[in-house]
């Protein structure tokens, strides 16, 4: 079964128990505040179990002290006063335990909440700092189930579980030692009927958790396909597939209320058995317990204590039992949280940085914090000195092999340079590989074998950071986020003036588009731009890059939804903007690949023809094919 996937829900047990232990208890004792809560919490959850049971024992000495002598005798307030005595001191010791129990509970809700705060915070950080590889082979729902299941059923272990576990564990011995106190022969009697609980329990309970497993499995299993038809629902109904997931879901469905049917046939006669067996007990201990008081071993007080002790013994049992589950299950989820919080970083072994200069009158370049439009590599040397080699786009791959999964090759020993102030396209049939170069170019993944060469700096030794700065790309896919339209351009250069976006967007010829919306720039985007035509989000992400203003822009099929018309004006924008930088346009479209400098036609992960629109056409190889229309390019 996939993580994440249905039937995540079913209660696992976590592998490494103790290190998880180990972790929880950290993060739960990371500062001063809380290992002193923790201390107090301690100390509060003793005095609450204590004060119960001192009370139940306090039933003794109000029966035999204080009500049996004055049965019968005349009211005064000094034969009231045992009576009076003991009451309130067990009012005394309820109210203590009532104000223990509600005060540790706080502690705990805040403790927890803070803890989690912590974990949720580390959590989000080990996802900015994965590789993109991670998000390629792990799905979203599997990412996003660690801060929501596993966070929350780790929050009720914290601030419910935990404490509960270890009150009810001395509520147990304290009860069952004062039990044997008040009598050895009535607790025998409470000892075999736990036994014969406990037996019935077994039996009856292995089952139930079985079919409750299988009913969360299923549950899963339902839950998974309610999600998948909703984002996939448009495609069910151009293929008017209605019918026929409505049956499946049926049959899905059918199968989740036989399994909840049979979970909970189980889980329900439990419940009455259980509590017919402790009436039995009950019975046999006021029956034993008066023949105890008649042959004088036994007072009335003590018996009622009795009682009240060998009620309240049981509870606490079944509740360990079902809490020891609720934390096992708990810590499972905070083992695959701290797994996911470990999971190697992306590796960042660069030294080198991006830095804006200016150019000095006698040619030299002088680092600068101004915006001056001009970049450099900032090179330590080995004798301590700076080198900066001024940022132009010359960027070269030399030999570059590379595979996703260490098995198929998909980039077969490439060659290419592209001159600062050329667009290079990069033309090819789908799955040839040319997203893949982008991605190696701006190190989502590493190479395996080659180099890349960027301004003389291999981009092996450059901070990815740095790199993916100097580098705008509009990419395959385009992500908005939820905000305004100026807010997701600004996503290209935080600190971006009003100006700014609305030349950026002027360029990518977005302005037109924009001031048809009812509230222009600041008209709120939701859903990944759902509310945006294909074109119109190609358009944004295209200004989004226009307003990084990098040296190197990549633009991925960044054209291939907009009308032949718009895209002419984007392209004589573009041309400005990117003056003397480089542009890798990556297209379907041959139109758009014309004008360019070098097209590079690649197949297969290999470079199969290089040279600009004529030379390539008069070489009457792929290009001149794909040109005259005599090989589909898809
Ligand atoms: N994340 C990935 N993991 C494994 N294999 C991948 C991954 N992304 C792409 N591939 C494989 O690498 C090859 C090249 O894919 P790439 O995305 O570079 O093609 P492309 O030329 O951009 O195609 P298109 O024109 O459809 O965008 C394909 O065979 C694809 O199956
Ligand atoms: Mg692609």
């Amino acid at each position: 079964m996939p993580r994440g996937g249905p039937g995540a829900y079913v209660v696992k047990k976590p592998k490494n128990l103790g290190k998880t232990v180990r972790q929880v208890f950290s993060y739960m004792t990371n500062t001063w505040k809380k290992k002193i809560l923790l201390v107090i919490v301690f100390f509060l959850v003793i005095i609450a179990s204590g004060s119960t049971i001192a009370a139940t024992y306090l039933l003794t000495p109000t029966i035999n002290l204080g009500i049996l002598p004055v049965v019968g005798e005349p009211l005064t307030f000094d034969n009231l006063k045992p009576f009076i005595y003991y009451v309130s001191i067990m009012a005394l010791a309820y109210i203590m335990g009532l104000i223990s129990t509600w005060v540790y509970n706080f502690i705990m809700i805040n403790l927890s909440a803070e803890t989690l705060y912590t974990i949720r915070q580390d959590l989000f950080s080990a996802m900015e700092d994965l590789p993109v590889s991670y998000f390629d082979t792990h799905t979203d729902g599997d990412i996003m189930s660690r801060f929501t299941n596993d966070t929350d059923t780790l929050r009720e272990v914290l601030s419910m579980a935990l404490p509960q576990i270890f009150s009810s564990s001395l509520t147990i011995l304290g009860t069952f030692s004062m039990m044997l106190f008040l009598s050895w022969q009535l607790t025998l009697i409470v000892i075999v009927m736990l036994g014969i609980m406990f037996l019935v329990i077994r039996t009856i309970g292995a089952r139930s958790a079985k079919n409750f497993q299988e009913q969360q499995r299923r549950l899963g299993i339902v839950n998974g396909y309610i999600e998948e038809m909703i984002t996939g629902q448009k495609v069910v109904k151009v293929f008017n597939h209605e019918h026929k997931i409505m049956d499946q879901f049926d049959e899905i469905n059918n199968n989740l209320r036989d399994a909840s049917t049979r979970a909970n046939i189980y889980g329900n006669i439990l419940m009455p058995i259980m509590g017919n067996l402790s009436y039995v007990q009950f019975a046999f201990c006021a029956g034993i317990g008066g023949w105890l008081i008649i042959i004088d071993q036994m007072t009335i007080g003590a018996i009622a204590s009795f009682l009240q002790y060998s009620r309240n013994f049981s509870q606490p049992i079944t509740q360990v039992s079902q809490l020891i589950n609720q934390i096992l299950s708990g810590l499972a989820g905070a083992e695959r949280i701290f797994t996911f919080i470990e999971n190697p970083k992306e590796e960042d072994e660069g030294f080198v940085e991006l830095v804006n200069v200016e150019r000095q009158p006698d040619g030299s370049l002088v680092e600068t914090i101004a915006d001056s439009q001009l970049w450099a590599w900032k090179i330590p040397q080995e004798d301590g000195s700076v080198k900066y080699n001024e940022i132009k786009g010359d960027v070269r791959f030399n030999d570059v092999s590379f595979s996703y999964d260490g098995k198929r090759e998909v980039i077969h020993d490439i060659s290419l340079f592209a001159k600062p102030g050329q667009k290079i396209a990069l033309v090819g049939a789908t799955g040839a590989g040319k997203t893949t170069i982008t991605n190696l170019l701006n190190r989502f993944y590493e190479i395996d074998e080659g180099e890349i060469i960027y301004d003389g700096v291999n981009i092996k030794d450059i901070k990815k950071k740095d790199l993916r700065k100097s580098l705008a790309m509009v990419l395959q896919d385009t992500h908005l986020f939820t905000g305004t339209i100026a807010d997701n351009i600004r996503y290209g250069k935080l600190d971006a003036t009003d100006d700014e976006i609305k030349g950026a967007a002027e360029l990518a010829h977005a302005t037109h588009f924009i001031n048809q919306l009812p509230d222009g720039f600041d008209t709120v985007i939701t859903n990944d731009g759902g509310n945006l035509s294909q074109g119109q989000r190609q358009l944004l992400a295209i200004a989004r890059a226009a307003v990084a203003n990098p040296p190197v822009l990549v633009l991925d099929e960044a054209t291939s939804s907009i009308d032949t018309r718009t895209e002419k004006f984007i392209e004589k924008g573009m041309d400005s903007l990117m003056l003397d930088r480089t542009v890798f346009v990556i297209a379907h479209r041959l139109s758009t690949v014309r004008n360019s400098n070098a097209i590079l036609v690649m197949d297969q992960g290999e470079i199969i023809e290089r040279g600009d629109h004529d030379e390539l056409m008069k070489e009457k190889g792929r290009y001149y094919q794909l040109q005259t229309g005599q090989l589909e390019l898809d």
